[in-house]
């Protein structure tokens, strides 16, 4: 019987070693989370990185934990974990497609790392796949892959999804290997983005780097139609409604509702990243509170920064300057029974997080670039009384669907801490028309919606190929 083949760096779980002994643990990040509810459904393998060095002598054993949830684990050595993972991924590929060239590290053993490393996961996938089963890769961290597994079986049917923003070709074009990374996408059948821009960036390089002509959003590569198409990813509606009636939810929001008698609450969650525009957010809320004195004791931002990424310089350094301005903020304005600031730097379980999402009177979610951003998603799935206001980058791919939101540009600090203050301030009439409105797209373009959507789009661009032939 044929399979689902799901490809990604990380594993929805990782795993976690103490004193000899090996945990499992979900993974932090939109694409394991989004994914997992999916693929628990389907018959289907997920290949991926267990997220952290395993020692040789341990390797079949996890193995044998993993295969028992249907996940194949590819086992990364130290030294590849720094030069693939750390070093062209996320020291080179990710500024360059969030728009911080400045960040890039050109390193040309990240390079040879980073082939080698897809050719790694190549020969994981070839050891499992059989003719008829359809192949999934997800993001940059793979962008070679569709061309070794085309390689090894010319006939598969592979769709890739990229789950950050594609740049523009100015910006592209300044990557030493630009392409041989495009040419190892089109290894692919579908190449599937978040918005319409990233997609139209991703041809205009193909056209300009590669010189391959195209025919709107089809690609004729070495006899091959390959269609790349925009499909917005949603998140599992169902799941967080559900949370509105759990005990323990429940129990959260009331301890919440004690902790903070009277306040109104923003809320701020991201991982740890430059691209999220954490800093800015924290000189926004400086200058709203400067702004709007009557505000002070009144308000407070509840602030999330999950741990993410932290071996890699410009991390460590977004986070002692975190450290930094929260500090300074808080000694600033804070009283004897007042902070401006809850500042927390962990990861939170679901029910704490939809807890903090039924509560928040706010959500800002203000990215300086983000492919899509599924935490504002989180936070209107959580709003089941249709109240709350949601503050939403322009630059966050969700902004082209939640138009609802108050739409901001994250470098106006000025246009944002106004935003903070027409959010507190919304009429309730107001409050429930944007976010019965949002709440309705979010539920309808679900993360079902979305695997599904791309599945059959992969199947009829296969069909496609073939009547071509
Ligand atoms: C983003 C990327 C994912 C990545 C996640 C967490 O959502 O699109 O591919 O897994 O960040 O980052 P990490 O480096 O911890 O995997």
């Amino acid at each position: 019987m044929s399979k689902i083949i799901i490809i990604s760096n990380r594993l929805p779980i990782k795993v976690i070693e103490k004193n000899g002994t090996y945990t499992f643990a979900p993974s932090e990040g939109g694409l394991a989370t989004g994914l997992n509810s999916i693929f628990q459904q389907s018959d289907s393998v997920w290949i991926g990185w267990p997220g952290m060095e395993v020692p040789l002598q341990d390797e079949q054993r996890i193995s044998n934990e993993l295969l028992k949830q249907k996940l194949v684990p590819v086992f990364l050595s130290n030294e590849e974990i720094k030069q693939f993972y750390e070093g062209f991924s996320n020291e080179i590929l990710w500024p360059i497609f969030h728009y911080v060239p400045p960040y890039a590290n050109y390193q040309m053993s990240y390079w040879e790392y980073y082939q080698s490393v897809n050719k790694k996961f190549c020969q994981a996938v070839a050891a499992i796949m059989q003719p008829g089963d359809v192949v999934w890769v997800h993001d940059y961290q793979l962008l070679l892959l569709p061309t070794l597994l085309r390689k090894e079986q010319p006939d598969i049917t592979l769709g890739f999804f990229q789950h950050i923003p594609f740049p523009s070709y100015e910006l592209f074009r300044l990557l030493p290997w630009r392409s041989e990374l495009l040419n190892g996408m089109l290894g692919a059948d579908l190449l599937g983005f978040h918005t319409y821009d990233d997609t139209h960036h991703f041809l205009e390089s193909v056209s300009r780097i590669l010189q391959i002509n195209r025919s709107g959003n089809l690609i004729k590569y070495n006899n091959r139609s390959i269609a790349v198409e925009a499909f917005p990813m949603g998140i599992d509606f169902d799941k967080f409604q559900q949370f509105v009636t759990h005990e323990t939810v429940k129990e959260n929001i009331d301890q919440l509702k004690a902790d903070f008698p009277g306040l109104q609450i923003v809320l701020s969650i991201d991982r740890l990243d430059y691209s999220k525009g954490i800093l800015q957010r924290l000189q926004t809320f400086d200058l709203f509170l400067e702004n709007n004195p009557d505000y002070q004791q009144n308000v407070s931002l509840y602030m999330i920064v999950v741990p993410s990424r932290d071996k890699v310089q410009q991390y460590r350094d977004l986070r002692d300057e975190i450290d930094k301005v929260v500090g300074n903020i808080n000694a600033r304005y804070r009283t004897n029974n007042w902070s401006p600031i809850h500042y927390f730097y962990r990861s939170f379980s679901i029910l704490e997080l939809s807890a903090l999402f039924q509560f928040a009177d706010v959500c800002l979610v203000t990215p300086m670039r983000d492919g899509m951003n599924l935490v504002c998603k989180e936070y209107v799935a959580s709003r089941s009384n249709n109240d709350g206001v949601l503050i939403l980058s322009e630059m966050a791919g969700a902004s082209k669907e939640l138009t609802d939101a108050l739409i901001v540009n994250p470098n106006n600090v000025v246009q944002m801490s106004e935003a903070i203050k027409t959010a507190l301030t919304m009429p309730a009439k107001e409050q429930e028309r944007r976010m019965k409105t949002m709440r309705e797209t979010v539920k309808r373009y679900n993360i079902h919606y979305w695997v599904q959507v791309f599945m059959s789009r992969l199947r009829e661009v296969k069909d496609m190929q073939q009547s071509l032939q």
